[in-house]
């Protein structure tokens, strides 16, 4: 994928995003073609090869098709355009601890989708001193979504009951926050929903603690 035409100054806007409110909304992150090679990677994966969302890793402990039904396939790099992305991704990361000296280690992100009736319920990505995941990313694969299609993505204060922000998933948008600090939701998608979310990481807290 070639990464290039993308200004740095986007880094900037998102690290002032997440330096101020914690969260920002970025439309145009990646460009149409760049957007369209992860389309097709994750198209070409075969069904066999996702899973129902949850299984393994943070998300166990609710791996319940109450609160999610998407389908998910963690990137492994294998590909071009997943390559692109995750070095993309990997220099955000550079950003955020040169600027904020956040300490994330790592980036782990999965393709996710959403087909006709498919939601994920009002959630956090991380709790306080539980997990080590500080940073959400979802970058959006969807050509020319409308309002009608549904799967909105809404974003809430830490108490508030109203949506901050409503995002609709059109292709090349990328949606940063804080992980412990804003509950999210996915409405219903009423035709495939694509995107690839992901989470900068630092050090596992409860590793780091046995290591005093
Ligand atoms: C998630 C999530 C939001 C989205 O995977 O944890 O909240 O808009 N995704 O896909
Ligand atoms: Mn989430």
């Amino acid at each position: 994928m070639n990464t290039a035409p993308l200004a740095t100054c986007v880094f900037d806007d998102i690290i002032t995003a997440i330096a101020g409110p914690g969260v920002g909304i970025f439309p145009g992150f990646l460009d149409a073609a760049q957007t369209a090679a992860l389309r097709r990677d994750f198209a070409s994966l075969p069904d066999w090869q996702l899973t129902p969302a949850g299984i393994g890793r943070e998300h166990s402990h609710h791996n319940n098709e109450r609160i999610r039904t998407d389908k998910t396939r963690w990137l492994d790099g294998a590909t071009a355009p997943q390559q692109g992305f995750m070095t993309l991704m990997a220099e955000l990361q550079q950003q955020f601890n040169r600027h904020l000296f956040m300490g994330l280690k790592d980036y782990e992100c999965h393709y996710a989708r959403y087909d006709q009736g498919d939601f994920y319920k009002k959630h956090l990505d991380a709790f306080r001193g539980r997990s080590n995941r500080r940073l959400t990313t979802v970058l959006y694969l969807n050509e020319s979504w409308q309002p009608d299609h549904g799967g909105e993505l809404l974003i809430y204060a830490e108490k508030g009951r109203q949506p901050l922000y409503r995002v609709q998933p059109e292709g090349g948008t990328l949606v940063c926050f804080l992980s412990e600090r804003f509950p999210h939701e996915v409405l219903p998608a009423h035709r495939p929903r694509l995107s690839i979310a992901g989470w900068f990481r630092v050090d596992d807290p409860v590793a780091a603690a046995l290591r005093l």
